[in-house]
């Protein structure tokens, strides 16, 4: 039989319901929760992601402050506009839309934006407080992606999950957060001799390495609840994941889409996190 979808619209159009709830309370408290999203350069695909950003919180009845920069803004100015946003009293979380050109350090930027406005989860006072058990604001994907698997009703509790790929905004979060639900955590990379000899022993797989055919069937135990991040061309430019889908497909137990997955999930975990930090205050 072959796996069952998790669906990343279906399961969006769940949680954003519940995110027009939460912001009309705050807003008949008098505190509209509010996303400053800055985009600093002319790059087109952070343009597009910046526009459905904005859209989601407008379709939600989130506050939405979009800034605009030319890409010659001097570090020292975007500085400054951070400290303003920090200083706001309606904007509840705060988005760097990354890349920033290169005279930019993301690093310096990420960390003037106030912990409890960092709604991208990426300061290391945000990755700080993941890795210790504290609450705090989660990156959007890796806690997207615990949302789907949740959503099986398969407990995460003393299950094997292998994560593939390391990055500080995908695999390492999402590491700490199966961690977090009582998962043992394997964390697979591009130096691990046999990936396939991990996956293998998963009963949940997450593929963060942006590689199309990193997981093959033959890497899946039956029955396993497969998550996959990718987003990548195949030869004939149609969209597909770092999942083989079809063939793996037939052996999962769960499976993620791409497109339809996890990057519908992304945006939504966005308006989430900017709901929990103005719900944060005291
Ligand atoms: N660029 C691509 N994805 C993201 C994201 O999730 N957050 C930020 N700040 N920049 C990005």
């Amino acid at each position: 039989m072959p796996a069952q979808l998790i669906d990343g619209v279906a399961l969006s159009q769940q949680i954003r319901a519940q995110v027009g709830q939460r912001a009309a309370a705050l807003a008949a408290r008098g505190r509209r929760p509010g996303l400053a999203v800055v985009l600093v350069g002319d790059d087109s695909a952070s343009a597009v992601y910046v526009r459905n950003k904005v859209k989601a919180c407008h379709e939600h009845g989130l506050h939405s402050v979009l800034e605009k920069y030319d890409a010659s803004l001097s570090e020292a100015d975007l500085l400054a506009r951070v400290a303003a946003l920090n200083a706001d009293p309606a904007v509840h979380g705060i988005l760097v839309q990354m890349p920033l050109p290169r005279h930019i350090d993301p690093h310096k930027v990420i960390a003037a934006i106030a912990t409890a406005k960092d709604v991208d989860g990426f300061s290391v006072l945000s990755a700080g407080e993941l890795t210790t058990g504290l609450p705090g604001l989660r990156p959007c994907t890796p806690y997207g992606c615990m949302k789907m698997i949740e959503s099986t009703g398969v407990p995460i509790r003393g299950k094997h999950a292998v994560v593939i790929g390391r990055s500080n905004t995908v695999g390492k979060p999402m590491a700490l957060l199966l961690l977090q639900a009582h998962a043992t955590v394997t964390v697979c990379h591009s130096a691990t001799p046999d990936i396939g000899v991990h996956t293998r022993q998963a009963d949940i797989v997450v593929a963060a390495v942006g590689r199309r055919s990193t997981l093959t069937a033959d890497m899946v135990k039956p029955g396993a609840i497969v998550i996959d991040v990718g987003m990548n061309r195949n030869d004939a430019g149609k969209l597909c994941g770092d999942v083989d889908f079809a063939a793996v497909r037939e052996v999962a137990g769960w499976i993620t889409p791409v497109p339809g997955g996890v990057g519908p999930m992304t945006i939504t975990m966005l308006l989430v996190n900017t709901i929990e930090a103005a719900e944060a205050l005291p």
